[in-house]
């Protein structure tokens, strides 16, 4: 098949490279000039595991391009995809403004009628309304289905070529029949497919990002209780992740979760409860409780500082918002290493792919914030160490060397996972979330 994909971000990225690997000729668009000039050297704008390889090598097959605007070829493709940005607007609600331009593109553009595969996460109501755009302007039937897209950052092509479900949000069965043949060759193992209307669609990929930010903060209230009353989370994580009905992901209490999807996605769904007069408690609870837990690592770090913050260097380890990704957006490194800059401390930072992002979007390199690629260079003379996020090389640390290179001894773990290493007992100050 011809398939169009709008916006070469995390997901349009790996959704044109993914389908051109399976066949399909693909060009991937993008208004940003210097991403798709990059992309055609063959660089990948951002970290993804694999992702360089398969754009590569699809690009070499000749299966896969890049541009800014469709190309006399691809005016006739079977289908587009929209996967471009629905960022959080200041009110909380999704802007899905990014999703009707692509509708004027195509309407504007398009030499036949085709199907549209909203990829993009968008409000309940917002492939109706697009819909009723190229109904009105496109000359040609255009037919809008919904597609949310499901994959986690770090692990994006595993999810795209063995996603847990396919969803297809349609109207009628001449589109169903055009998507489930866009996804055969996922299916060779298994049936992926669940078909649904396009409101239902929409609604489930919210409903997923809404339950998994929901596990993340009952856990972290309880974290907060097990630091009160002496209990460990980590055990009570086994004991209840063990029942088959509860299962054990996404039961790590932390630092608050945060990204580009759920913050803005459980935001945007509150936000859908109160227009349709309907009170989501649970949703907005997430959110609240999410937030508290952000107060709660700063008031962590500002425990072990009483006489303040003013003065003190603090190495602050992981900035991206969970291993394996360069992605900052709505980061909890990003909070905490902002107010500690703001108290008059020096910070000085390590993270393995996600520093020049932080920097940009926090915390420019400076006297009082610099960056260092090597974790224990960042440590020395340091009054505290602060681990935000759990990339694999934190996991066994030589403590003796950071003691040496430190000039004070707290540690603060947001992540919980140093409990075991006894670290009072080697001479730290050491702190963590529901667990000691
Ligand atoms: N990142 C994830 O893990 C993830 C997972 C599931 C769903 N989603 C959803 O997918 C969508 C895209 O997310 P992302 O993380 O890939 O975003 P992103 O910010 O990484 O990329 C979006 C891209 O779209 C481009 N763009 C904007 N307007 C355009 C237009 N009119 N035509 C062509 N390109 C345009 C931007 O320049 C940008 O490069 C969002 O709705 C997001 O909520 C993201």
């Amino acid at each position: 098949m011809r398939i169009s994909v709008f916006g070469s971000g995390y997901v349009g990225l790996v959704t044109a490279a993914g389908l051109a690997d399976m066949g399909h000729k693909v060009l991937c668009l993008d208004i940003d000039k210097a991403r798709i000039a990059m992309l055609r050297e063959g660089r990948v704008p951002f970290f993804e595991p694999g992702l360089g390889d398969l754009v590569a090598r699809n690009m070499r097959g000749g299966r896969l391009v890049f541009a800014t605007e469709l190309d006399d070829e691809h005016r006739s493709s079977d289908a587009y995809f929209v996967a471009v940005g629905t960022p959080p607007m200041n009110d909380g609600r999704a802007d899905t403004s990014a999703v009707f331009a692509v509708g004027r593109t195509i309407a504007a553009s398009a030499a036949r009628g085709a199907i549209v595969a909203m990829k993009s996460t968008v409000p309940v109501g917002t492939c109706d309304a697009l819909q009723a755009q190229l109904d009105k302007d496109c000359p040609h039937k255009m037919s809008v289905a919904s597609n949310p897209e499901f994959l986690k950052e770090g692990d994006a092509l595993e999810d795209f070529f063995r996603p847990f479900r396919v969803i297809i949000g349609v109207q009628d069965e001449a589109t169903e029949r055009e998507m489930r043949e866009l996804y055969r060759p996922l299916q060779l193992s298994s049936e992926r497919v669940i078909v649904m209307n396009r409101r239902s669609a929409e609604l489930t990929k919210y409903a997923a990002n809404a339950m998994l930010a929901t596990r993340i903060s009952f856990m972290n209230e309880l974290a907060r209780l097990c630091d009160v009353i002496g209990a460990d989370i980590h055990s009570v994580r086994k004991g209840i992740g063990s029942d088959h009905r509860i299962g054990p992901s996404f039961l790590y209490a932390g630092p608050g979760y945060g990204g580009s999807c759920f913050p803005k996605d459980v935001s945007a769904l509150v936000h859908l409860g109160q227009d349709n007069g309907v009170t989501l408690q649970v949703v907005e609870a997430a959110s609240s409780a999410n937030e508290a837990q952000r107060r709660y690592v700063l008031q962590k770090i500002e425990g072990m500082f009483p006489d303040g913050l003013a003065g003190k260097t603090i190495a602050v380890w992981g900035l991206a918002f969970k291993p394996m990704t360069d992605d900052v957006r709505d980061a909890p490194a990003g909070a905490v290493v902002k107010e500690l800059l703001a108290r008059g401390a020096t910070v000085r930072a390590h993270d393995p792919e996600a520093s020049a992002n932080f920097a940009k979007a926090y915390a420019p390199a400076g006297p009082k914030m610099s960056y260092h690629d090597r974790e224990y260079e960042s440590l020395d003379g340091a009054d505290g160490l602060v681990l935000m996020t759990e990339w694999r090389h934190f996991r066994n640390p030589d403590f003796e060397d950071i003691k040496a290179r430190m000039r004070g001894n707290a540690i603060i773990d947001a992540r919980s996972i140093w409990a075991v290493f006894h670290l009072a007992e080697r001479g730290f100050r050491y702190t963590a979330i529901g667990t000691r």
